[in-house]
């Protein structure tokens, strides 16, 4: 396509999966856009697909700033080009800090920023993500109307909402990918134990969580996850999975998660733990080493398998609903830390469609949330607190069989963790204070009187 006489409404540099995806799904909107990638056969593969006078590829950088409407909403950096009151969006999965310096130096130039976290992979790129936007409300205000119309909907709602200042959107999708990392692993130890314990076949895998989709469950991950036993492997007889590699990647976002959690302060130890199988899946030939070494239990599975598969189901229910808990809490807390002033109702509103964790708890957080606005954490309302009750026998229970088989399920344990001393009032953190005092004189609170206590410790 060639540049028309037109100018873009909007201009979108890197033309990756992301980036020509959602060119392709704000041109269906009817917006006029503009793409710009270094790569020339990207932008020759978005002139080829979109083939309309709505999408323009651009040759080099100077064409498709030109081809932009005054003043321009640009999404990427550019700043030597800019003038005052264009707009950069960055679009990516970028640290919350990187976002804060870059709405520093463009403050100081005139130029809008807005972080924006856009989640739903390639499919929700194309058809609707959810979008979080973080910026200025003016900023906002002028891309609010494309913003709405690429988002996915749910219930006639759009999938995007303006969340608070500067980094405050970037820093809810960080979150959103913590969670999405620990219901992942969640998930993954299920299948451990369907499959090593059980030997459930990928077959019946399949049914096991497609029928959890059908219930409660119901979520983006649980689906995919359902599809993933189903599909053959194109170079041999066998299912895919079964020959893929177990070492995860990352890009870093759930890191980043738990890291600003424990600067924060905010227990998230699911996320933790997801991110440190991750890590120790990396560790290929080390645990090959390590297998032949340390010996552990044998596991045979006894009882009712039908039974235990719909415990299991219990199990990750209430795991996944510690998940965002604790991704819930942490948001509460980095809104009051960085003023964000996140309204937490907003956030479930816009996680219930094209985001990677949507799911059927969405519409209940949001319920919880509406109910009391400075709810604390979501374990303390009324409906989760009784599901949590009512689960956790099946979690003690998973927990006592895997530990007696040697299966590892450390996001599981973790959130029984979690939820065990949460719901306690006394922990024995008294202890730990005293032996900073013992050996360090950080002195000490008391429970029946005021004021900071030290002690000369009797050593005998
Ligand atoms: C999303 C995903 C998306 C991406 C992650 C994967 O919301 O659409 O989270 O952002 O798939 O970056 O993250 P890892 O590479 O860290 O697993």
């Amino acid at each position: 396509m060639n540049q028309s006489e037109k100018e873009y409404e909007l201009g979108m540099i890197g033309l990756g999966v992301m980036g020509r995806n959602l060119v392709l799904n704000m041109a269906d909107k009817g917006y006029t856009v503009a793409g710009f990638d270094k790569d020339e056969e990207k932008v020759g593969s978005l002139n080829k697909e979109a083939n309309n006078d709505r999408v323009f590829g651009a040759k080099n950088l100077k064409e498709f700033l030109n081809s932009l409407k005054k003043p321009r909403a640009v999404i990427k950096e550019l700043l030597p080009h800019l003038e005052k009151d264009d707009i950069i969006i960055d679009g990516g999965n970028s640290h919350f800090i990187d976002t804060e310096r870059h709405f520093a130096q463009l403050s100081k130039k005139g130029i809008e920023f807005i972080g924006v976290g856009v989640s739903g992979g390639e499919e929700g790129a194309r058809h609707g993500p959810s979008m979080m936007p973080g910026g200025t409300k003016k900023a906002y205000g002028r891309v609010k109307e494309i913003f709405e119309a690429a988002a996915a909907r749910v219930s006639g709602e759009p999938c995007v909402t303006y969340l608070g200042p500067k980094s405050a959107g970037h820093y809810v999708k960080m979150v959103h990918n913590g969670i999405e990392y620990g219901i992942m692993q969640l998930i993954s130890e299920t299948y451990h134990i369907f499959k090593e314990v059980m030997g459930v076949n990928d077959d019946n895998l399949h049914n096991i969580y497609k029928k959890w989709n059908e219930g409660r469950l119901q979520s983006y991950l649980v689906e995919i996850t359902s599809h993933i036993f189903r599909q053959e492997d194109a170079k041999t007889s066998r299912r895919l999975v079964d020959v893929i590699l177990d070492e995860a990647k990352q890009k870093g976002t759930g890191k980043w998660t738990s890291q600003d959690a424990m600067e924060l302060q905010v227990p998230v130890p699911t996320i933790d733990a997801a991110v440190s199988m991750r890590d120790l899946s990396g560790y290929k030939e080390e645990r090959e080493k390590a297998e032949k070494i340390l010996k552990g239990p044998d596991h045979s599975f006894e009882g009712d398998k039908n039974e235990f598969i719909e415990n299991m189901e219990g199990v990750l229910y209430f795991s996944m609903i510690a998940t965002y808990a604790q991704g819930f809490a942490l948001l509460s807390k980095a809104s009051e830390r960085y003023n964000f002033d996140l309204d937490l109702v907003a956030v479930a509103r816009i996680w219930r469609g094209g985001c990677i964790i949507r799911s059927v708890l969405l519409d209940e957080f949001m319920k919880a949330f509406k109910k009391n606005l400075h709810l604390e954490n979501l374990l303390l309302d009324d409906h989760f607190s009784d599901i949590m009750m009512k689960n956790q026998g099946k979690v003690r229970e998973i927990v006592e069989k895997a530990s007696g088989w040697g299966i590892p399920i450390p996001g599981i344990m973790a959130t029984l963790g979690y939820y065990d001393a949460y719901r306690r009032a006394w922990l024995p953190a008294n202890l730990i204070q005293a032996q900073r005092d013992f050996f360090g004189s950080h002195t000490y609170e008391r429970i029946d009187e005021k004021g900071t206590f030290h002690t000369q410790w009797n050593e005998e």
